[in-house]
């Protein structure tokens, strides 16, 4: 954003637990914080206020678990995937994000941020979303709660998730293109703050993953949380109280990471391993700077401007990464890895011809990673299948098919 930048502390405050609460500055180490322009900062304040009194309160946690599991089907199981690691010579179980209601983990964060803008007196959500399954999340939560809904998405996305416009609107919400920079999610992001400005009164802006200014990257992460408390519990179960090896998930902003990471924060036994798309690997070509009200590892030229991010899957065509992974990164608690498209169709195609299930291209980068590191081990691994792939299918239809491509 071009408004005055407003950072929150001056100070990075010392470190804390790991996946702990950030204080209130927000940081993670050097990462995070609130670079917000001015009318921003009572909205965030308000919001991490209501936020704090809200995950300490019992009766909100009773209504988020009770809505979690009775409208989003929760437990989401734990797969042992016997044909694919039989192949592979190593143990893959999937923790099955795909079947969770309306088809990915984003359904946990919209459920907490819908109760919560309820309890805050909003009356209208609003949300960007790229691959879509944030904006479908989110119109799904406007209906359940009877709010109004508008869902920003960049022009070339809503192209590409054509089915999941339909969605959203189907559901009650307006969908707005955004034709402005590279006309995908960090353009829809740049609009949506846009709009809160405007309208923050009435209006809570529901972000999609573990970014933006403070409360969000610890807020989204705690509502994300569950499937790593999820996972952690039946994988003790399912290995007679062992940890697996390894714990690896996809990384666009970073939310079904650090949900599946927070489970196993504190199992020293359990790598953590997140994967981003390689034409948008922040963490590992990136260089720490400020976008969308955090400081975090971005793509950027030497003079600070946003590299366009390039992904086959639109939830991962983004340049950045939450902060809290700069910072776990930066400990050495979690390693960044990337893919790219070609491994990334490999993938999506195998775990469907050996076990049945159609990925989402998101989450096919995480099984892309298992597939190329299997061969230099035999351990336990636990992939977070964030979403399933049904809204990725005519995408994929035209790579492989090699017909004339929309996008
Ligand atoms: C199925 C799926 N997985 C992963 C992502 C990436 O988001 P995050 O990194 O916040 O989990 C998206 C984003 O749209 C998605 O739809």
């Amino acid at each position: 954003m071009t408004e005055r930048l407003h950072p929150v502390g001056a100070e990075p405050d010392a470190a804390g637990p790991i996946m702990g609460d950030p204080g209130p500055s927000g940081r993670f180490g050097q990462f995070g914080g609130r670079f917000v322009p001015e009318a921003l900062i009572p909205a965030c304040t308000e919001l991490e206020a209501a936020f704090r009194s809200a995950w300490a309160d019992p009766s909100f946690h009773a209504e988020f678990d009770e809505i979690l599991r009775h409208y989003g089907g929760r437990p989401t199981p734990v797969t042992e995937c016997q044909r694919l690691s039989d192949e592979l010579g190593v143990r893959l179980l999937l923790k099955r994000e795909d079947l969770a209601h309306t088809g990915s983990h984003k359904l946990n964060n919209v459920v907490g941020q819908g109760l919560l803008a309820r309890r805050m007196g909003k009356r209208r959500l609003i949300a960007e979303t790229g691959a879509g399954q944030h904006g479908v999340a989110t119109a799904t939560a406007a209906a359940l709660f009877g709010m109004e809904c508008l869902v920003y998405m960049g022009e070339i996305d809503t192209r590409r998730q054509e089915l999941n416009v339909f969605r959203m609107e189907l559901l009650g919400a307006e969908v707005r293109s955004v034709s402005s920079g590279s006309r995908t999610l960090k353009d829809a992001v740049n609009e949506a703050l846009r709009d809160w400005v405007a309208s923050v009164g009435d209006t809570h802006y529901c972000l999609g993953s573990v970014m933006g200014p403070h409360p969000y990257p610890w807020m989204v992460r705690e509502f994300q949380r569950v499937i790593g408390d999820e996972a952690r519990r039946q994988c003790r179960q399912l290995l007679d109280g062992v940890d697996p090896d390894v714990v690896v998930a996809c990384a666009g902003g970073g939310s079904n990471a650090a949900g599946i990471f927070a489970g196993f924060a504190d199992a020293t036994s359990s790598a953590l391993v997140a994967v981003e798309a390689a034409g948008g690997a922040a963490m590992t070509t990136g260089i720490p700077g400020i976008l969308h009200g955090m400081r975090s590892a971005l793509i950027q030229n030497e003079e600070g401007q946003i590299l366009e991010a390039h992904s086959i899957s639109a939830g991962l065509d983004y340049p950045g990464i939450g902060p809290e992974h700069a910072y776990l990164g930066e400990l050495g608690r979690a390693r960044y890895e990337s893919a790219d498209d070609v491994q990334v169709l490999e993938a999506f195609q195998r775990l469907a011809r050996t076990e049945g299930i159609i990925p989402a291209l998101e989450s096919a980068h995480a099984i892309a990673h298992v597939m190329k590191v299997a061969p230099q081990m035999d351990g336990i691994i636990i992939a977070n299948l964030s979403g399933r792939g049904d809204k990725d299918v005519s995408q994929a239809a035209e790579k492989l098919l090699g017909s004339p491509e929309k996008v």
